[in-house]
């Protein structure tokens, strides 16, 4: 099967020959026991033809078929994933300018993934696709929401069984987005540390296959191919880039992408990384306020807290434990980024002013990497001729108790007479000046 690709082990090297060696080892190096493996092509040649030629007219993760770790095309489990724009939003860019800061602003619409409208379908149509390939019937994942639901539906479409663990506090709605498919959830009395712990044990007791952690390669391979997207719509390759931050499977594979293009030639640079997490959960933040106060010492990327139980009215974004830490950690610093947290107190009037100005309905996860924007321009940490690019991870209906917070021109009348007359003009202003004080 190993005929397309092949992984090597990233701390010894070892050559894996594909899933199914990789599988029979119980996901381990032979050589050193480590568990992270990096994806390689023997076709090493043919990746600018497939983002610049034009005979292609796939525009799903797919059009990357023979850069991606599927042997046959008819294993392929699909729902038009990867199919998004990448957006100017002017009225950012006009934000930035009254702030005297020239720069380009582009959005990432993974909200509009047509599975589950989220940042996660394009590994679940991936993991979906080669556990297919692999005549795998059951599968386990722990996960604060949007990952389950994503994957209820892919592995729906696959025919394969899904436990999908989530935390105590994981919403309702994504609950029912992995029941509604007739897939099993178990809601566990905990924290997401804990769901990841139980789903461990599951499946060992049943012998049945777990989701790799942050670095899975499964994960990375497919988030990667927003990078080739980006190389292939956009005049510009982004010299920022922006994401709220949980476990930082984003920036893996960003980085992935971009080593890549560069071996074939592809001018393109690693972006910054600016991180945000919500301040109800920000462990990667906390880690590194105090390794940048202390000039980053030694050992600065093991030297990192754990929250347990973290109170966040984001529970999409609540990893307590950031075990990938020294992964992230070490990339945002090469990147010439940052890592900052955002207050959760203020994500509803980012939102407000976001569906004001664009008519999006950005979901909280993505309404922290939006604040964390405009904090980042008032820290001056985006600066003249930058071209930023903002991961929008999920849209307002994955959240529907968020939504109802949103709600402010509601009005309670019992006559016409107290129906007031609506300002816009006025609205806006209250609007941005809540976006100054941030
Ligand atoms: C909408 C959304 N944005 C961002 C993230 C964070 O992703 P990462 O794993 O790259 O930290 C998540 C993760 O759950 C998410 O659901
Ligand atoms: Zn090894």
């Amino acid at each position: 099967m190993g005929s397309k690709y092949y992984f090597g082990c990233v701390s010894c090297g070892k050559i894996i020959d594909g899933f199914a060696e990789w599988l029979a080892g119980g996901r381990k190096c032979p050589e050193c026991g480590k568990d992270r493996i990096e994806t390689f092509y023997y076709d090493d040649g043919n990746l600018k033809s497939l983002i610049y030629g034009r005979e292609c007219r796939i525009n799903t993760i797919w059009r990357y078929f023979d850069r991606l770790p599927l042997i046959n095309r008819d294993n392929i489990v699909s729902y038009g994933e990867g199919d998004i724009s990448a957006e100017r939003w002017e009225f950012l860019e006009r934000y930035a300018a009254s702030l005297n800061i020239d720069c380009k602003v582009w959005v990432y619409r993974n909200d509009r993934n047509p599975a589950t409208g989220t940042f996660k379908d394009a590994g679940a149509s991936l993991a979906a696709s080669v556990l297919k390939e692999h005549g795998i019937e059951n599968y386990v994942v722990a996960s604060t929401g949007n990952v389950a639901n994503t994957f209820a539906c892919y592995m729906s479409k696959a025919g394969i069984s899904l436990y999908a663990f989530i935390p105590e506090n994981a919403l309702e709605a994504n609950s029912a987005g992995v029941s509604y498919y007739g897939q099993r959830v178990f809601r566990v009395t905990g924290d997401y540390a804990k769901a990841k712990k139980i789903a461990r044990e599951f499946a060992d007791k049943h012998g049945f296959l777990i989701t790799g952690g942050n670095t899975d390669c499964l994960r990375v391979e497919a988030k990667r191919t927003m990078v080739f997207e980006w190389l292939r719509n956009m005049p510009e390759f982004p010299t920022v880039y922006l994401q709220s931050l949980s476990g930082g499977t984003g920036p893996v594979a960003i980085e992935k992408a971009i080593r890549e293009a560069e071996n074939q030639g592809i001018s393109c640079k690693l972006p910054r990384f600016l991180m945000v997490q919500p301040d109800g959960c920000a462990p990667m933040a906390r880690a590194w306020e105090k390794a940048k106060a202390n000039s980053f010492p030694d050992g600065w990327l093991n030297d990192y807290p754990v929250y347990d139980n973290p109170q966040t009215k984001i529970p999409t974004l609540a990893t307590g434990n950031p075990a990938s830490y020294p992964v992230v950690g070490e990339l945002v610093r090469r990147s010439g980024g940052d890592i900052f947290s955002f207050e959760e107190s203020k994500c509803e009037d980012v939102v407000r002013a976001v569906a004001f100005e664009v008519l999006a309905g950005i979901g909280p996860a993505s309404s922290v990497v939006l604040g964390g924007f405009f904090r980042a321009l008032k820290n001056g940490l985006i600066g003249n001729g930058d071209v930023v690019m903002i991961n929008i991870g999920e849209g307002i209906n994955r959240a529907p108790e968020f939504l109802k917070s949103l709600s402010y021109t509601e009005q309670k009348v019992s006559s016409v007479d107290e129906c007031g007359l609506l300002c816009r003009h006025r609205l806006r202003q209250d609007l941005w000046d809540k976006i100054d004080s941030l």
